[in-house]
């Protein structure tokens, strides 16, 4: 059965579930407070890269299922499920969560619900919050328990949006155990049929466990990475390859290879910030010793960055003053133009810093990197910024980088030195080129 939603926030998460939803049947409206974004959503325009988004935005605004407001009374009076899809950055100068952007949804959604309505949370909160919130919405709503907020986090990764919306590995749906009802799990099978049908598990729980069940989720991962740098670190120590390593201890099931590529590590609007938020709840809740191993996960996490810049200082002979670097990659990861908490720009601009001159090449991000980090050379090209470079380094694994052949870049560079910040070349070509390879944790020359 088609349902009529309102889905708060068109960043990353909000546009993309709003798509989605649509894509699935369902009536949507999406309710932004940024009338620019409104106006190149409504108009069928992605306002960042997500592969596939586009098509499934277009489609959906063009067959009238789709469409996009400020104001929020349209959406009460449309919908009757409203999912939050709002950020909830890291607060500035410390590691909590920032609440406002939610607390703002519902203190302005809360008071326009006069007909039973179901509040579905997507954004990631610190653990405890969605209770606080089912009470609000509740004394705040002229509808009262009839009001019902539950939690249901997302799970999406950049890059794979539309496709982890539409096939999730699961479905987790916390609901508020002091004012039970059938409701709300009814309305979200409702909404998620199609996905059920599918296969995809659906998993309900109590309002606390689903707000964890992602940040140890995005834990768990940061953590994953973490080992293998950390592990990288003993084989750069040891000469020992940890692409070869992580191939072997990956062909255990219960260990997985994915998430194993040793590198500069993670960022992003996700990792970084909601490990940091979840040691910061720990502690309030007496718990911080729980999460203290996630401090050393962060702590690994950017010693990669500073790493990073010292092979780049060694190999162009022991100072970056007056040296040229080519940077090539500055989003957090490939397929993604997000620059936010980027490794690959955070060293561009470390470099920069310590005297060198960089010059910075990625497909998609340029935009990006550029509000953020205006001072740094941004080229059009792989070549251009591989000019009379004394270092090439590749800091995102996109497959243009991937794909290179050294000897397009022979004659163009000043020195053949390339740095693999993502173990994403084969040294053994580079190598064969003429070139001097660097990689992280592959001293031994194994390809
Ligand atoms: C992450 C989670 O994967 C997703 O489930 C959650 O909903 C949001 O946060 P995302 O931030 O899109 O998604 O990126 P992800 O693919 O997880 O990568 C995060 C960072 O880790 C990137 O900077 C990536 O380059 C890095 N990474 C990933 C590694 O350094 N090594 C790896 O093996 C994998």
């Amino acid at each position: 059965m088609s349902r009529r939603i309102a889905v708060f926030g068109t960043g990353y998460l909000g546009a993309t579930h709003a798509a989605c939803m649509a894509e699935l049947g369902h009536e949507v409206l999406g309710v932004d407070v940024d009338a620019a974004k409104l106006e190149k959503l409504e108009a069928g325009e992605v306002p960042f890269y997500e592969p596939g988004l586009a098509e499934v935005l277009k489609r959906n605004v063009e067959n009238g299922r789709l469409r996009f407001t400020s104001s929020y009374e349209e959406a009460a009076d449309f919908a009757n499920v409203h999912f939050i899809g709002v950020g909830t950055p890291q607060k500035k100068g410390e590691f909590a969560a920032d609440l406002t952007y939610v607390e703002a949804v519902v203190e302005k959604l809360a008071p326009l619900l006069t007909e039973p309505a179901v509040i579905l949370g997507k954004s990631t909160v610190p653990v405890g919050t969605a209770q606080r919130l089912a009470k609000r919405v509740r004394e705040l709503a002229p509808v009262g328990d009839a009001a019902e907020l539950a939690w249901n986090p997302e799970f999406l990764r950049e890059g794979y949006a539309v496709q982890d919306t539409l096939h999730p590995d699961r479905l987790v749906l916390g609901i508020d155990s002091s004012n039970p009802s059938a409701t709300v799990e009814e309305v979200a099978r409702e909404v998620y049929a199609k996905i059920i049908e599918e296969g995809s598990p659906f998993l309900v729980t109590d309002l606390a466990t689903a707000e964890l069940v992602k940040t140890a989720a995005n834990a768990f991962l940061a953590t994953k990475i973490s080992f293998i740098n950390a592990i990288a670190e003993v084989c750069d120590a040891a000469g020992a390859d940890v692409v070869t390593l992580a191939n072997a201890i990956g062909h255990d099931v219960r260990i997985g290879r994915q998430f194993l590529n040793a590198g500069i590590g993670f960022g992003g609007g996700c990792l970084p910030k909601d490990i940091r938020a979840f040691m910061a709840r720990a502690g309030e809740l007496g718990a911080d010793e729980a999460l203290t191993f996630l401090r050393e996960v962060d702590a690994i996490n950017m010693r990669r960055r500073t790493h990073m810049v010292e092979i780049t200082k060694s190999a162009v002979g022991g100072t970056l003053l007056g040296s040229r670097i080519a940077v090539l990659g500055a989003a957090f990861k490939p397929n993604s133009d997000d620059v936010r908490d980027s490794p690959a720009l955070n060293i561009a601009g470390q470099i920069q810093l310590q005297g060198a001159s960089v010059s910075v090449y990625d497909p998609k991000a340029i935009e990006n990197s550029r509000s953020v980090f205006p001072t740094l050379y941004y080229a059009r090209s792989t070549e251009e910024a591989c000019r009379n470079a004394d270092a090439v380094l590749v800091l995102t694994e996109w497959a243009e980088f991937k794909e290179m052949d050294p000897s397009t870049l022979n004659e163009v560079v000043g020195q053949k030195t390339i740095i693999d910040g993502r173990n994403c070349l084969s040294p053994r070509r580079w190598r064969n080129a003429g070139w001097h390879y660097h990689g992280i944790g592959r001293n031994a020359l194994f390809d």
